[in-house]
């Protein structure tokens, strides 16, 4: 988000390190407690303090203020994260669009900056539908579904235990309790347990989604549609995935009809986050 973190800072830090202050950082909560997220640029890593001070005076809602020390790494897609300045509790209700989100982003992966993804599904209509969502995360697409669709059931499968429990609680806390059902586990182990087939299937992992297109293949409904996420090259967004796609279908032999392509955010200089929808009949 845009600030005037750069004013706060002009009577702090010396006139040339100026052009290194981040010009936005990631702010996750309500109005009235939230933690910013900062990656401080090397050059400023001695002022990292004074920094995260003036992101509290200038933002009044920021409690605490967090230091991005990594990228996402790992099965859970968390990053190491360091707390610079305020509350050490870094628990907070994010609230978007109508929906309620507790989330302690140390803990669970929660992006701030895919509101826009969460809004195609918030306002997508969807008739009497069972639908999964696997690499849930703390639910933020299950609920935003299942708000706007009193019709559809949703289950929602996450491996990471923190990012399982916040799912629970914000299930609770958005009152869908009985509309969506949380499981803990990996998708390869649970799916096939489950004993049921699904009409819509969303695969929201870009690292490595299409290694489980075989699970979700094997769960989804003849005609049903997938929602197939993937880190895609830059100069190619779509060849890519929809070969591994086709390829995967043919396994199963079933063929794939592409509704959607959808570019979602820039990962890296050289990968787009994408979203493939398809049916797979
Ligand atoms: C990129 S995050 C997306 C989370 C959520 N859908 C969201 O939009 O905020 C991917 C999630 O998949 C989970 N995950 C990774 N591998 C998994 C697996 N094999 N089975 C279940 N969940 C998995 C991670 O723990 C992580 O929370």
């Amino acid at each position: 988000m845009k600030h005037d973190l750069k004013s706060e800072l002009e009577s702090i830090l010396p006139r040339e390190y100026f052009s290194y202050i981040p010009r936005s950082f990631d702010i996750i909560g309500s109005k009235g407690r939230s933690v910013a997220i900062i990656e401080i640029p090397e050059q400023l890593k001695v002022y990292e303090h004074e920094i995260a001070k003036a992101i509290i005076r200038v933002h009044k809602n920021v409690v605490s203020v967090l230091s991005k020390d990594t990228e996402r790494f790992g099965e859970y897609r968390i990053r190491d994260m360091r707390l610079l300045y305020g509350d050490p509790n870094t628990e907070v209700l994010h609230k978007e669009s109508g929906c309620i989100f507790k989330i302690d982003p140390k803990k669970a992966y929660f992006s701030p900056r895919e509101s826009t993804e969460r809004e195609r599904f918030r306002s997508t209509p969807l008739g009497d539908e069972e639908v999964l969502v696997m690499f849930s995360g703390i639910g933020p697409l299950a609920i935003c579904m299942a708000k706007n669709n009193p019709n559809i059931k949703v289950t929602a499968i996450e491996l990471n235990p923190d990012a399982y429990y916040y799912c629970q609680e914000n299930i609770r806390l958005n009152k869908l309790n009985g509309k969506i059902e949380a499981i803990l586990g990996d998708v390869r182990e649970v799916c096939p347990k489950l004993n049921k087939k699904f009409d819509r299937i969303l695969m929201p992992l870009p690292k490595g989604a299409y290694k489980f297109l075989d699970v979700a293949l094997d769960v989804l409904k003849f005609s049903g549609i997938l929602h197939f996420y993937h880190w895609a090259p830059k100069e190619n967004l779509w060849e890519e995935a929809e070969n591994i796609l086709t390829e995967i279908a043919d396994e199963f032999h079933r063929k794939v009809e592409i509704l959607n392509r959808i570019k979602i955010s820039a990962y890296s200089p050289s990968l787009w986050k994408i979203r493939i929808d398809a049916r797979i009949n």
